[in-house]
């Protein structure tokens, strides 16, 4: 009997949980994110199509990715930079849905450099992994053309600078980044060779 109401409690529990983050998960104000986002287009470009290769481009970008990356850099421990840090550490979690549905509703201007040498094998990993040591297609979940899966928090990575997605691959391989949910990057990362690695760079920078 005693069983019974603790398994019933647990379950009740589960649903009020489940209610609770389905009311969290309120869409950011695009228009209030303009302003707020301000200050951030000194880097990111003030439509988040930024022009500087170390610096990301935000335009396009899903929002539950956007307001998950704002918290993990306020939160300074799975993913960690110190230029971000100090720009997030006075925004609400408002601020951050808001600036993220900003940046959402931006469009990603145009693809980014990419070294045209690379693009063969790039497009090989991206589209169909590497089969014997299993790598899997890039595009499994980040599009056939880049542009991510917004309602499931996978980013869009096409036209992205290769420099940044370079680094972010990078920082998934030596597990200095380490928020990625369930170890979805950090496994694929931990297969992939370095040639690999900056080809697959270059092709997604070459997406649009
Ligand atoms: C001084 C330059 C600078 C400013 C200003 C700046 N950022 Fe950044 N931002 C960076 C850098 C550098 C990175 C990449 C960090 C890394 O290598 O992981 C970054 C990364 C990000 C990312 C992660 C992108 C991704 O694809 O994962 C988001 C989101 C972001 N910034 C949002 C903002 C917001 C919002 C603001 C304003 C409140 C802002 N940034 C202001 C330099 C800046
Ligand atoms: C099973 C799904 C899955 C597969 C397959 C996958 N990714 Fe990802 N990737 C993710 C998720 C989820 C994230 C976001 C992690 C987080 O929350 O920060 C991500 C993040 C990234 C980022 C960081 C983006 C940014 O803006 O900082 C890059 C770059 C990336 N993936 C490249 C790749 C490449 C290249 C491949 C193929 C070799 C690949 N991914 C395969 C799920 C996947």
């Amino acid at each position: 009997m005693k069983k019974i109401i603790v398994s019933g409690i647990i379950l009740f529990l589960s649903l009020a949980g489940v209610a609770l983050a389905g009311a969290a998960h309120a869409a950011g104000d695009a228009a209030a994110g303009k302003d707020k986002a301000a200050a951030c287009g000194g880097c990111h470009g003030m439509d988040g199509n930024s022009l500087v290769p170390t610096f990301p481009k935000l335009a396009g970008q899903g929002e539950k990715y956007t307001v998950k990356q704002i918290a993990d850099f306020k939160a300074n421990t799975s993913r960690q930079d110190s230029m971000m840090l100090g720009m997030v550490a006075a925004l609400s979690d408002e601020d951050a849905a808001d600036i993220g549905a900003y940046y959402a509703s931006q469009k990603l201007a145009s693809a980014a450099t990419a070294d045209e040498g690379k693009l063969v094998l790039g497009r090989e990993i991206y589209k169909g992994g590497n089969l014997q040591t299993g790598v899997p297609a890039c595009q499994g979940c980040h599009g056939p053309t880049g542009a991510g899966m917004a309602a499931a928090g996978y980013p869009q990575l096409g036209g992205q600078h290769a420099t940044y997605t370079l680094k972010q691959l990078n920082a998934f391989k030596d597990g200095s980044r380490s928020n990625d949910k369930d170890k979805l990057m950090r496994d694929v990362l931990a297969i992939m060779t370095t040639e690999e690695i900056e080809a697959v760079a270059q092709y997604i920078a070459s997406l649009h």
